[in-house]
């Protein structure tokens, strides 16, 4: 109850003073930190971890109430699991795509084959509605986002042409992939390429995911569940021809993702970007907003608590080349 009045008092204060720039009383930050602690089950294991993570809980509450502050953003920042992390912290350990210099187009199994832009397309599309994506997961403190896009764009494709819709493995990924570094980043089209020469990917069930590189790969006799036999990059910089291949099936990507993301809520995200190309996600939809900003509609590896319940609207048709925070640069989805 004390917990609940202290968190009722800063909405009061938030909305009472809905456009002031200001920094949180120190018992109203003890508060909303203990009252964050309880939601997500969070302990520290001595008091100065403590202090520590409080401070950084409290500078991220301040950002994200002066943004949502300032209004009429297209998108919402808010807390979530991971907001007594810097967003430093957060990027660092959450993300891990590495463009691989091992691949050239002569490498790749196929060059990009441009889709018939002539064809009528639907306002909206979200495979989701069609049963062809499983639960968000979680990737945690391991940067094998090429992992999860890799596994979400198989599980896609499975179910669309096979009919059955299976949760498959990253940590095989994680442990198998000798081309990529597990944890330590990697490319979702290097681990198509190792699928195919493992002779398929097995079911997450059998093969748990542990988010650590740890241990070797132990494929052994696990059965595979599903196979693909080949891939195709669509051509870069180019959102009609990406919005052709999502109309096919969900597609992989790389995006460059900034400190904005660590806090993102909701709405369509049009914020800053990094520098470079450096998470992986998977389109699995598009759509118009109703203020009419078009969006990618986008599953992320970062639990169901951030975000959409785990999913991203991303701009879609930015002025910027390559797309809003380069989603359009280097795109690939399999095929069976
Ligand atoms: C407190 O915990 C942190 C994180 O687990 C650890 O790095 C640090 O050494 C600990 N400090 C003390 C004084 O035990
Ligand atoms: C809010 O943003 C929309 C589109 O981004 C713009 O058309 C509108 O004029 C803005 N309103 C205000 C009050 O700034």
């Amino acid at each position: 109850m004390k917990h609940l009045i202290g968190f009722c008092i800063i909405l009061l204060w938030a909305c009472a003073y809905p456009t002031m720039s200001r920094t949180l009383t120190e018992s109203s930050v003890v508060e909303a930190h203990q009252q964050w602690m309880m939601k997500y089950e969070r302990t520290y294991t001595n008091s100065s971890e403590m202090e520590k993570r409080k401070k950084i809980f409290k500078e991220n509450l301040e950002y994200i109430e002066n943004f949502n502050n300032v209004g009429n953003k297209s998108y919402k920042l808010g807390l979530n699991r991971y907001s007594d992390l810097t967003s430093e912290e957060f990027i660092a350990s959450h993300t891990g795509f590495k463009v691989s210099d091992q691949l050239s187009d002569s490498k790749m199994r196929s060059v990009a084959i441009p889709f018939n832009l002539n064809d009528d397309v639907p306002t909206n599309f979200d495979w989701r509605e069609k049963g062809v994506v499983t639960d968000v997961k979680n990737q945690r403190q391991c940067g094998c986002c090429w992992a999860f896009t890799a596994v979400a764009a198989v599980e896609g494709i499975v179910k669309i042409k096979n009919g059955n819709l299976i949760s498959l493995s990253e940590q095989q990924l994680v442990d198998c992939d000798r081309q990529s570094s597990g944890c330590g980043g990697g490319d979702f089209v290097l681990a198509f390429d190792s699928i195919i020469k493992s002779r398929g990917i097995v079911k997450e069930d059998d093969y748990p995911y542990k988010a650590n590189d740890v241990q070797t790969c132990q494929l052994g006799q696990i059965p595979g569940a599903a196979q693909i036999n080949g891939y195709f990059k669509v051509p870069a910089n180019d959102e009609q021809q990406l919005l052709r291949a999502v109309l096919q099936q969900p597609v992989s990507v790389a995006i460059s993702t900034s400190y904005d993301f660590h806090h993102y809520m909701g709405g369509v995200y049009e914020g800053s970007c990094g520098p470079k190309l450096n998470h992986a996600v998977t389109i699995i939809g598009y759509g118009v907003s109703e203020a009419g900003k078009k969006y990618w509609l986008i599953k992320n590896s970062w639990g169901e608590t951030w975000g959409e319940k785990g999913y991203m609207k991303v701009l879609r048709e930015s002025s910027a080349t390559g797309g809003q925070c380069s989603i359009a640069v280097h795109a690939a989805y399999p095929t069976i």
